[in-house]
């Protein structure tokens, strides 16, 4: 070949690829056990671990099984587990009350874990009242059926204190009410809890791929989020939402889903100076179980090639039902 087009055959971006050892050597993002962060749900009196039919490989945990759950990612070097309860139907009510019931099962799960594993894992509880309400609304509804912000922020500061008095070590807002993080670290603080922290779901999309988490959590949702999670057609609206968070006084911040708002992740983690997480979700999940069962993709790489992607775009953190395995291979 004698005949240069550009600065080829000089430039040969593929003598970096040859080998796998060059590959790993010029790899720019490596994931970590410590990146992984284990979502967990807890179900009010059951006594074998119920299987999620939309998430092949996901329970709800009794209360030993989260036990051993939360051993195990701790040993696989995973640094967080995120708890979901899923209280029994006849407790669920209008106002959430289970979820503010210092015997209500997530309550009785933060202290379960904390027992079997005490600060060597981080332990994270949803803040948030859908799992609790008979409506599935993640807040109160006024007279007219409307999501009530400020009355369910007086729900959220109660959900906080009870959370913390478990012995949380840090709650995740995940409703999307206006103020619900300022309103939540005033109640910790009045509390005795300045030293929980709060991870505020800043960029909460309205989402279809939430779908299995309805099942995960036994919710039957009327109507849609969508007057309180955002668009999906909207960028602005998340740096907002990112402004508040932060002169609320969120401690770390996050972006849910990951995969459909990996522009949103990036922007985000340019633009702070605190932990960024990402939220891979139920459906996100379900997409490569269900392909990887068909026999139409590569499961394994099909999950680390998400999981790269979405630290690779600026998450310190990453939230996936995967934690646990995947920190074992790593
Ligand atoms: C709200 C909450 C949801 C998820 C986490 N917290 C459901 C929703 O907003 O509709 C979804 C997590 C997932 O889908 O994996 N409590």
């Amino acid at each position: 070949m004698s005949t240069t087009y550009g600065t080829f055959p000089g430039s040969r971006p593929r003598r970096l690829r040859t080998t796998p050892a060059m590959r790993r050597m010029v790899a720019e993002t490596r994931l970590h056990p410590a990146d992984l962060i284990l979502p967990a749900f807890v179900r009010e009196g059951v006594s074998t671990p119920v299987p999620i039919s939309a998430m092949p490989g996901v329970v709800q945990h009794t209360r030993d099984t989260l036990r051993k759950a939360a051993v195990e990612a701790l040993e696989a070097g995973v640094s967080g587990i995120m708890l979901f309860g899923v209280p029994e139907d006849a407790k669920k009510d209008a106002a959430g009350t289970a979820g503010t019931d210092p015997d209500g099962i997530l309550q009785v799960a933060i202290r379960d874990v904390k027992a079997e594993v005490g600060d060597d894992l981080v332990i994270m509880s949803d803040l948030c009242l859908d799992e609790y309400t008979d409506h599935g609304h993640c807040g109160v509804l006024d007279a007219a059926g409307r999501v009530d912000n400020d009355a369910t922020l007086e729900r959220y500061a109660e959900m906080a204190q009870v959370q913390a008095d478990a012995g949380v070590h840090i709650v995740g807002p995940s409703g999307m009410m206006d103020g619900q993080v300022g309103v939540i670290r005033d109640a910790l603080d009045q509390t005795g809890h300045e030293d929980v922290s709060i991870l505020a779901y800043t960029a909460k999309y309205a989402s279809a791929f939430y779908g299995p988490f309805r099942e995960a959590v036994g919710s039957s949702l009327q109507g849609d989020r969508k007057t309180y999670q955002q668009d999906p057609a909207n960028t602005r609206e998340s740096m907002r939402e990112l402004a508040l968070d932060l002169a609320e006084g969120a401690d770390m911040v996050m972006v849910k889903p990951a995969l459909p708002y990996l522009d949103i992740l990036a922007k985000v983690a340019e633009a702070v100076d605190v932990p960024v997480a990402a939220y891979q979700i139920s459906g996100e999940y379900a997409m490569v179980e269900a392909a990887a069962a068909n026999g139409w993709i590569d499961r394994d790489r099909a999950i680390m090639e998400t999981l790269t992607g979405i630290k690779r775009a600026g998450a310190n953190m990453i939230l996936t039902y995967w934690a646990t395995e995947v920190a074992r291979q790593l």
